[in-house]
């Protein structure tokens, strides 16, 4: 598990063009949800193109650990035997999900309200994120839990023997909150309601009504309101997962810095609470388009090309858009080192709270490569340099943080000089062809034996 082994240093130098296609690794929010969805089901569930990132694989030692059978068939096959709503088993040992906050927000509210204990703990980076935002609501189903100070891992959650169903106003824009309270609700009697203030990624409420849980959603002047029916049978489902746009989102922004890309990243999903992102970038005149738009799965897809964009422009990013690209930022923040002009950043709090304070691990490895950065609580400014003024040089820390690490790997890029991480290990989390992948497109890329 990364962060657990010795730090590996990486090193990108100022690449050629970078050309061909990126083919990315599977979506790391469905991947989870696939498998404690497939957990809760009565039956196989069968999945393709599942993210074998530590952070899944995490997940899938979990599902297993609460006694779901979980078999990897090879080539990202897998199959998940499930138990059924309610019928998760005490597990054994302590459950360690790594570096994912998603795995083990989720998997507390997949447990909650199940007549079981069971002690959760995490890397150096998981045990300081805080968990009392997925503990308060499931409280109020009758769970209880006891943790360190402040809320964090190790904590011990002992589910609820009599679950109620609640009706939740989630706080803060997450997706995990949000999810783990469906997920929780799913073993309550009744009707579980969530309610959201801004559209947060909805693959919980697709993927439960693929499942055939009772789940509806509404847009009210109360905001999103989301109802769910508990115990319902899930039906086992036969899953492709789609490519990660997060993920995709690396060698896209490589290829726009980098003279002379031009490069494919084909099937990525464009669902609209994921692809913020993408559309900041055309904003800011990045010569992106997409090719071969279709449905898959119920999800607009698209091929994506990004060629070399040497006139990008730094725009101010809606603020209504953060949750859209909530975990795209550090590598935007990169574009717009090399753009012109001022790119803003607001509405962004969330950032701070994430696998590292991607604000300040950002700000300060961009400074340390001489580009200027102003912060407060949820916002940040970039300056940019324009596209051939990026000094670059300098070795940045990654603070565990796998989007950290490798969007310094895109800025050296670009820079003028060679940008290092103190460590790249954490990649593997999420996307563990990373190296290989970018490496066949024409990046240099150089590991420390
Ligand atoms: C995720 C939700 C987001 C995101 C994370 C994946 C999910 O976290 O940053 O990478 O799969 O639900 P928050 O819920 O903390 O915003």
């Amino acid at each position: 598990m990364s962060g657990h082994g010795t730090p590996i240093p990486m090193t990108s130098h100022r690449s050629g063009p970078l050309t061909g296609v990126a083919e990315v690794p599977g979506d790391k929010s469905i991947s989870h949800r696939s498998l404690i969805l497939g957990a809760m089901a009565v039956g196989e569930t069968k999945i393709s193109g599942l993210l074998e990132g530590e952070d899944v694989l995490d997940t899938a030692k979990a599902m297993q650990a609460f006694g779901a059978d979980v078999v990897n068939h090879g080539g990202g096959n897998w199959s998940v035997f499930g138990v059924g709503v309610g019928g998760f088993a005490e597990p054994e040992n302590v459950i360690d999900c790594g570096n994912s906050g998603t795995g083990v927000r989720l998997i507390m509210g997949a447990m909650a309200t199940c007549p079981i204990t069971a002690t959760f703990t995490g890397d150096a980076s998981l045990n300081k994120r805080p968990m009392a935002r997925v503990t308060d609501p499931l409280a109020l189903f009758g769970t209880q839990s006891v943790g360190r100070e402040g809320g964090r891992l190790p904590m011990t959650i002992v589910g609820a023997t009599d679950p109620v169903p609640v009706r939740y106003e989630v706080p803060v824009p997450s997706a995990q909150v949000k999810s783990a309270v469906l997920l929780a609700g799913l073993n309550a009697p009744g009707k579980t309601v969530v309610i959201e203030q801004e559209a947060t990624r909805d693959h919980s409420e697709r993927m439960l009504a693929g499942f055939g849980a009772e789940i509806s959603v509404e847009d009210t002047e109360e905001g999103r309101v989301i109802t769910l029916t508990g115990r319902p049978e899930l039906k086992p489902q036969v899953i492709a997962v789609p490519r990660d746009p997060s993920s995709a989102a690396f060698p896209v922004c490589a290829a726009l810095i980098t003279p002379g890309s031009d490069v494919l990243v084909p099937g990525i999903g464009l669902n609209p609470t994921r692809a913020g992102l993408f559309a900041t970038l055309r904003d800011m005149g990045a010569d992106l388009t997409y090719e071969n738009e279709r449905e898959e799965g119920g999800e607009p897809v698209a091929d994506l090309r990004a060629r070399y964009s040497p006139n990008m422009t730094g725009i101010e990013v809606p603020p209504e858009r953060a949750a859209s690209m909530i975990d795209e930022y550090p590598v935007l923040s990169v574009v717009a080192s090399f753009a012109t002009g001022k790119t803003m950043m607001a509405g962004v709090k969330e950032l701070r709270v994430k696998e590292s304070d991607r604000i300040d691990a950002m700000a300060r490895g961009l400074r340390a490569n001489g580009v200027t950065v102003e912060e407060g609580d949820d916002w940040w400014e970039v300056t940019g340099l324009g596209i051939d003024g990026v000094p670059g040089g300098a070795t940045c820390e990654s603070f565990l943080d796998h989007r950290i690490a490798m969007s310094f790997m895109v800025m050296g890029m670009g820079a003028q000089n060679s940008v290092s991480v103190d460590d790249g290990t954490p990649i593997a989390t999420s996307f563990p062809i990373f190296t290989p992948l970018m490496t066949q497109l024409g990046a240099k890329l150089e590991t420390a034996a």
